[in-house]
């Protein structure tokens, strides 16, 4: 009797345990996960079938609901819709995705050689770099390398940071900026130290270290959250201007800056192991989770003046929770309930299209950039992109035994 009593008393146990291990987490997340992959793979499939026909890659929808597609001369979001692609091959070894990705990314391979633009992290990581994660073929990563190349002639030694927009036209001509770096810039640096381990060669990785240190050094108010840019001087590196370009104000907090943010220390954390990337994740964390609404989707800028009647950014929420998920796997699972919550909402009819709507777009209520008046409250591949790769860290961080 007592050894029953003891044997009933572990299988309790490890029961109780294996239901609270985030580890292995046959949950009702678990199921829900499966079922949003499930839906991205039925809605992006309607979208490729266009993109392929007319070999354009979707970007978002207009405000005459039909498709925005990239701009073929270079686009900074080209990347996205690819890199979906390559998430959905992940998921279901299904080629009709491989060919997929593979056909619309050939569309700006030659971009690899672009040095007039720092999007090049974009661009190439999430398109080509996933796939060569997949398939480890030879050719993506050469155009890696390329394109790591192009990336690096726009990384000033003396300011110690890739600059990120030229200011000789358009509307950055504008704003009296000479090297003006966004926090957006962090994203470019994954590019960066994957091609020093293919190469062996430091250099990338020294830049990325370096611009992640100036980074660190002036981007951040005492409460953690970022200016959007940082202009430098190019002659002595010396700070010129902090103000911001897609944020309410100079002094506001943009909310998809903030997730760039979090998503850029975090993989600095991933490539170096130095603590201090870790710490820096933690309270960019810290400060969107306690910023955040309810639902944690936040809106587009943190200080918007009207909030709550203010629009929501789903783009700045799907890169928070991917993000969170890595973080998660270096902080004892300290953001786990959050992870939880933001999937929950995100997979909600508020954010989450039906089959068949929203011209195919899995997310609806994105915000490119308000003070452009542009794209606002739409759908959007980055938006998308980073729910379909949280949705795939989920499956691999927690849906495992
Ligand atoms: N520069 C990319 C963005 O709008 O977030």
């Amino acid at each position: 009797m007592k050894i029953i009593h003891t044997n009933l008393t572990l299988i309790i146990l490890c029961l109780v345990f294996s239901c609270n291990s985030n580890s292995s987490k046959p949950n009702s997340t678990t199921s829900l996960v499966e079922e949003q992959l499930n839906l991205s793979k039925m809605q992006i499939s309607g979208l490729l079938d266009t993109a392929i026909a007319i070999k354009k890659i979707p970007r978002t929808v207009k405000l005459n609901k039909e498709i925005r597609w990239t701009n073929s001369n270079f686009d900074w979001t080209e990347g996205f819709f690819p890199g979906t692609l390559w998430y959905l091959y992940e998921h279901t070894k299904d080629d009709k995705w491989k060919n997929g990705a593979q056909e619309l990314q050939a569309l700006f391979e030659s971009h690899k050689h672009v040095t007039n633009n720092h999007d090049l992290g974009f661009v190439f990581n999430c398109s080509y770099g996933n796939g060569y994660r997949l398939t480890k073929n030879e050719a993506y990563k050469a155009t890696l390398i390329t394109a790591a190349d192009s990336l690096l002639t726009r990384f000033s030694p003396k300011v110690g940071c890739i600059k990120s927009w030229n200011v000789d036209k358009g509307w950055q001509s504008k704003r009296n900026w000479q090297f003006p770096v966004i926090i957006d810039n962090m994203m470019n640096l994954e590019l960066l130290f994957k091609v020093s381990e293919f190469t062996n060669d430091s250099k990338y990785k020294n830049a990325a270290i370096k611009h992640a240190n100036t980074t660190l050094e002036h981007h951040f108010r005492q409460d953690y959250s970022s200016y959007h840019v940082v202009d430098y001087d190019p002659l002595t590196g010396t700070v010129r201007h902090k103000e911001t370009a897609q944020g309410f104000s100079n002094e506001s907090s943009w909310a998809r800056g903030q997730a760039w943010g979090l998503y850029g220390f975090t993989i600095c954390y991933r490539f170096t192991k130095d603590e201090k990337y870790l710490i820096q994740a933690k309270k960019i964390a810290d400060y969107i989770l306690n910023n955040a609404p309810e639902d944690l989707v936040p809106f587009w800028d943190y200080n918007a003046p009207n909030i709550p009647d203010e629009f929501k950014d789903v783009s700045a929420a799907s890169i928070t929770l991917s993000a969170l998920i890595e973080l998660d796997a270096y902080t004892q699972h300290a953001y786990f309930s959050k992870i939880e919550k933001l999937m929950y909402a995100l997979s909600s009819n508020t954010y989450l299209a039906k089959h068949g709507e929203n011209n195919n777009f899995i997310l609806k209520h994105g915000v490119g950039s308000i003070p452009h008046n542009n794209e606002i409250d739409v759908p959007l591949a980055y938006a998308d992109y980073y729910y379909v790769e949280a949705l795939m860290r989920y499956k691999n961080a927690y849906s495992k035994n």
